[in-house]
């Protein structure tokens, strides 16, 4: 049973591979090395290969077929927010056209088992910002409508020939579980934050007028190695012929505030934060939080990490990554 993971060296992807491994299955991974290193997933054969190309279909069909692969999860994609504003079709080719070489690969040699990286990025601002995956869709950049244009992609595919698919709404991920598997994208409040620190500046809020207890928004953290285990969780429900659901988030229920994540990095960093606080960025809602019970209830999962598993790890493999040179990625815009 070998699974091919697309953006399989990637930050997320590469904690997936390994946890595909752990769980016994053969693992191949896709990815044109865009935002990653080959170092990552050493164990296991790589295809260098830009899903966004315009040959790109063959290309993957040909590797489908080579390693007789049995599902695929799909992650490759690009992720800034703020890059998806300024350049929103080639986002849509990256991401909605990567996703259409894989379907259209996929269908070519009948591999027909599909787990598809979403983001809490399709819900938007919702009101009230307590979600579940009945919350109406409408995100609010291109970055977010990639995804859910993707989500409709799988969805459609099913209805024409077959597809069994799933889509995973990621909600904030951070952590480590590996010292070799940081974050190496300076893009979110945890790396961000800890960047700030090497440089001996203050870290920046983004508004701390908030209608939320301390004032500062709140999000819902997830350990990146909780979501790879709920990839293995999803791929194995697929085949189920009783399933009800095609779409989870994955999150933990819990809020946490920007306040509270920089009292957690001062507290495991041994550093007094102190915050420079500036206006509100457009389009952050107060509250993002997932109620998160689609997930345990039909499959099971549970989150392993708390908050101080996630700073503690991303701290670990931050220094890890300064000692073994990776350097950061930034922000494009
Ligand atoms: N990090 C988060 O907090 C978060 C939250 C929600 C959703 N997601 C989604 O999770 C997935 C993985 O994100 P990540 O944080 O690991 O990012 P990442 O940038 O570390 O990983 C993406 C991987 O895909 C590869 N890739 C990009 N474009 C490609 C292309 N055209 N062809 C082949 N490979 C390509 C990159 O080289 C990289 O290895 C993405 O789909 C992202 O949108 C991430």
């Amino acid at each position: 049973m070998t699974i091919i993971v697309t953006g399989g060296a990637g930050y997320i992807g590469a904690h997936v591979v390994r946890a595909l491994a752990d769980a016994g299955k053969d693992v191949v991974v896709v990815d044109d090395l865009s935002t990653s290193s080959a170092g990552r997933v050493r164990a296991h054969p790589l295809h260098r290969l830009d899903l966004a190309a315009s040959d790109a279909t063959n290309r993957l069909a040909a590797v489908l077929d080579q390693h007789r692969a049995t599902g695929i999860i799909h992650l490759a994609a690009k992720k800034q927010v703020g890059e998806s504003v300024a350049r929103p079709e080639w986002y849509f080719r990256q991401n909605v056209g990567g996703l259409g070489t894989v379907l259209e690969a996929a269908r070519a040699v009948g591999c027909d088992r599909l787990v598809f990286s979403s983001s809490a990025a399709v819900y938007g601002e919702p009101v009230g910002g307590v979600v579940t995956e009945d919350t109406p869709v409408a995100p609010i950049n291109p970055y977010g409508q990639t995804k859910a244009v993707g989500e409709w992609m799988v969805r459609d595919a099913a209805r024409a020939w077959g597809l069994r698919q799933v889509s995973l709404r990621y909600f904030n991920v951070a952590g480590a579980g590996h010292h070799d598997l940081g974050d190496p994208a300076v893009l979110n409040l945890m790396t961000l934050v800890l960047d700030r620190l090497e440089a001996r500046e203050a870290p920046v809020v983004f508004g701390d007028d908030y209608p939320t207890p301390d004032g500062t928004c709140v999000r819902d953290y997830v350990h990146v190695a909780d979501l790879a285990d709920a990839h293995v969780a999803a791929l194995n429900d697929l085949e189920r012929d009783d399933r009800r659901y095609d779409t989870f988030d994955v999150a933990t229920g819990r809020g946490v505030s920007v306040a509270e994540m920089l009292a957690a990095i001062a507290a495991v960093t041994g550093n007094a934060i102190e915050p420079r606080v500036v206006a509100r960025r457009l389009g952050d809602p107060a509250v993002l939080v997932a109620t998160a019970q689609r997930l345990r209830t039909e499959l099971g999962w549970e989150p392993r990490h708390g908050l101080d598993d996630i700073v503690g790890s991303a701290w670990q493999a931050w220094v890890s990554q300064r000692e073994s040179g990776v350097e950061p990625i930034r922000a494009a815009v």
